[in-house]
């Protein structure tokens, strides 16, 4: 049985089949090149998953909603008023979309109604393909189309990462959220996260696929050291700003942040900003060079980019490098990096597709020697952005 099959059952089993049921997909995403840019000004690359999460929704006529998720089958039926809902940061899969209720109604968009739903993802979680954005994308989207609110895609987008920022305490940027909402086929989307104007690129790739590598990680210090590396980003703008009138670290040029670079105080934070500048100029680099069919120049700038997320950022860990680092070596892969915030999650590389099975053997049996872990790999299918299906 498909999943959207197994869902309408559970739906009917729990919740009954009569009246206007509807059925929902969101992506989850893979970032291309353009990481820890988001909330620095720059530009990000990534594109939206055909893999996600689905749900079937039906509107019901109070504010009640009565939610069942057949990933966390543990947690039994979730019902709560959509009313007088107050942040917290328990994080469980329904707290993000109670949060994207919350933040549409914040922000002038009201919800009039509950509605029961059944969801269940095909994205591992936890795996830093952005399961939880994919989660707020498709609370959005039941929403905004249930209720037929007058949103757009691009404001469901800042819905999610509002409510993520704002009643999740999770400090995230933009991309995340803007890749389930906008995502387009065979598309990946380059987005300048200054002005949130966008630009769909096509991924016709002749001979190559994109692999994602899960590493099947997730070091638990991954939220608090994404805010601390947003805080020692804004320490060094704060110091460059003293010397130059910059809004964002992604306003500078190499060149330009070598010039003022030692008006930052804090060594560390030199690094971090070094990251964000040169790592914003690689994005806006591989786009070009994709557009150009030079993939061996995105794949150098693919390799530059976990080099500094590695050493200058430091959200890497011996797991992702691992993975990164065997796959430089290997006949027919053309780049290869960590991609997501970090600390765990998956590798994303681009390899010539006869090379790839030669690549999954390889990488298996490293990964396992090396770790004593089996990793995972999916091929990225670029698919449209979150709405209704059915
Ligand atoms: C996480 C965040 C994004 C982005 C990436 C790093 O996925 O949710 O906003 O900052 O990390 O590029």
């Amino acid at each position: 049985m498909g999943i959207v099959e197994e869902l309408k059952k559970e739906f009917t089993e729990r919740f009954g089949g009569e009246g206007d049921i509807r059925v929902y997909f969101a992506p989850g995403r893979v970032n291309l090149i353009g990481e820890h840019t988001d909330y620095n000004g720059g530009h990000v690359f990534p594109c939206a998953l055909s893999m996600g999460n689905y749900a079937v929704a039906r509107k019901r006529d109070d504010e009640t909603v009565r939610w069942y998720s057949m990933t966390y089958p543990e947690n039994g039926v979730f019902e709560s008023s959509i009313r007088g809902l107050e942040p917290n940061d328990n994080g469980l899969c329904f707290d993000y979309q109670l949060g994207v209720i919350w933040a549409l109604e914040k922000n002038g968009h009201k919800v009039p109604g509950g509605f029961d739903m059944v969801m269940k993802a095909d994205l591992p979680a936890g795996s830093g393909l952005s399961a939880s954005a994919s989660i707020e994308e498709l609370a959005a989207v039941i929403c905004r189309d249930l209720y037929d609110m007058d949103i757009s895609m691009v404001d469901c987008a800042l819905m999610g990462q509002y409510s993520e920022n704002e009643y999740n305490g999770m400090n995230c940027g933009i991309m995340d959220q803007f890749a389930s909402a906008m995502g387009k086929k065979d598309h990946a989307i380059f987005l300048d996260t200054a002005t949130l104007k966008y630009e769909y690129v096509p991924l016709n790739l002749k001979n190559e696929k994109i692999v994602i590598t899960n590493s099947k990680v997730k070091h638990s210090l991954a939220g608090s050291a994404y805010n601390d590396r947003r805080r020692d980003c804004e320490n060094a703008l704060k110091d460059i700003q003293s010397v130059r009138d910059v809004k964002t670290l992604g306003d500078l040029s190499e060149e330009e942040f070598e010039a003022v670079k030692d008006a930052i105080k804090d060594p560390v934070c030199v690094r971090r900003a070094r990251h964000a500048v040169y790592e914003n100029q690689r994005a806006i680099k591989a786009v070009d060079d994709l557009k150009k069919d030079d993939l061996k120049s995105f794949g150098e700038l693919m390799k530059q980019s976990h080099i500094s997320l590695r050493d200058d950022y430091e959200v890497s860990c011996p797991e992702l490098d691992i993975l990164s680092e065997e796959a430089w070596k290997i006949d027919g892969v053309i780049g290869s990096r960590m991609t997501g915030g970090g600390f765990g999650g998956c590798t994303v590389s681009i390899v010539k597709e006869d090379s790839v099975e030669n690549f999954k053997e390889t990488i298996s049996k490293v990964y396992k020697e090396k770790t004593g872990m089996d990793c995972e790999f999916y091929i990225a299918d670029a698919a449209d952005g979150a709405g209704r299906i059915e």
